[in-house]
């Protein structure tokens, strides 16, 4: 398994050699708009990915209490950079934030973490994948197995590349991060029925922008590969959606916790009608792509050759945590649990990954761990960023 995994690391280098950019610094004119809007397909059914559950009669009870202000507040400043293209699109592309070679790093991790369950994934062989073969995901994320604190992860997080970007935009460099993890899209799986999910990753009882999502992309994301579809122009129009939107549907989101609203195709098209495209993002190895959590996305079917390697970074000023979101925060890294991409709040965290992937089931799966196979080197740097100590 080991040789294979290092054939196709290779291909994939070689890969990325050829299509690397020679400058620095300059956005991309990246991605396509996307011409129609698209049609709901019918719900996914495949072992390894969860169906949206019914809305609980708990599930207001689980709203925070308290939400925050705007972290940044609206602003007329021209930056003359790529901060201007964020304000403006809730999106930017950033150039090679990392090398080719670092890049390269990451995706090799991510890709031995998989075939290390010894399920008989062969990521050369497209016969084996499937559920069967790999451990439990949501929509091809690995929230679970203790990933989010896996050592290559906290070193990917405390790349300068990826947290130089959130400290620019926030105006600070005393930042929390989430304990977010990564996803690895197998191309056309024939297990798997998908399902677009327009939403945003914002509950509508927030006020502004409230937080930037991240993700450090590992792989050629071309128009036919999986990666991140983007509705362009959707965050501004955020607060007037939701004003217009009768109070008692606000919150019908079928989601376990409250930052997260799932658009149906008649309000997906209420974005379009007034001048927003659905853009697909394309990205090289090594950039890193930044979003307005008020902007509304969801992910391509992964139809090219490209596995796809991403690892999701997101941090929040360390000032905007209450003291309770700390102590909670604090117990998830002690159990090596991930989290939403919340770094600052809602602090839900993912649990252990259930015999199946039915999140309904009590059985854990026999797969899970107590720990991270490789533990992070915790440093000051990390404890910080976990809020373990203040600044
Ligand atoms: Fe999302």
């Amino acid at each position: 398994m080991a040789a294979e995994t290092a054939v196709s690391l290779h291909q994939h280098t070689e890969r990325v050699k050829a299509a690397r950019p020679n400058h620095r610094g300059a956005l991309r004119q990246t991605g396509t708009t996307l011409a129609t809007t698209f049609k709901m397909a019918p719900t996914a059914t495949a072992p390894n990915v969860v169906v949206p559950e019914a809305p609980k009669s708990g599930f207001k009870a689980a709203l925070p209490k308290v939400h925050s202000e705007s972290i940044i507040k609206p602003t007329k400043t021209v930056y003359g950079d790529w901060r201007d293209d964020f304000f403006r699109d809730g999106f930017v592309v950033l150039p090679n934030v990392l090398s080719a070679e670092k890049a390269d790093y990451y995706r090799g991790k991510l890709l031995n973490w998989i075939t290390g369950f010894n399920l008989g994934l062969d990521l050369e062989d497209e016969s084996t994948w499937t559920a069967e073969h790999l451990p439990v995901s949501f929509k091809s994320m690995f929230l679970n197995y203790c990933a989010p604190h896996e050592r290559f992860m906290w070193e990917a997080r405390c790349e300068p590349g990826v947290m130089d970007p959130f400290a620019k935009l926030y105006g600070t460099d005393e930042l929390l991060v989430s304990f977010d993890s990564f996803n690895i899209g197998l191309p056309r799986r024939k297990d798997l029925t998908f399902q677009p999910w327009p939403h945003c990753d914002q509950s509508p009882d927030r006020v502004g922008l409230a937080c930037v999502q991240g993700i450090l992309n590992l792989y050629n994301s071309g128009p036919q590969d999986g990666g991140l579809i983007v509705m362009k122009g959707s965050a501004p129009l955020f607060e007037e959606f939701f004003e217009q939107l009768p109070k008692e549907k606000r919150f019908s989101s079928p989601h376990v916790h409250s930052d997260f609203y799932l658009f149906n195709e008649e309000q997906v098209k209420w974005f379009e009608d007034r001048g927003c495209t659905q853009y697909k993002v394309e990205a090289k190895p090594g950039d890193l792509i930044l979003w307005d959590s008020r902007t509304m996305h969801h992910a391509a079917f992964p139809m090219g050759n490209e596995i796809r390697t991403v690892i999701y970074t997101c941090f929040a000023p360390a000032s905007q945590c209450s003291a309770e979101d700390l102590e909670k925060k604090q117990a998830l890294f002690h159990r090596f649990e991930g989290t939403t991409h919340w770094p600052n709040c809602n602090m839900f965290g993912q649990g252990k990954a259930k015999k199946g992937g039915k999140r309904e089931s009590t059985e854990v799966c026999p797969l899970e761990r107590d720990e991270p196979i490789e533990k992070p080197i915790v440093t000051e740097q990390i404890k910080k960023l976990a809020g373990l100590v203040p600044y």
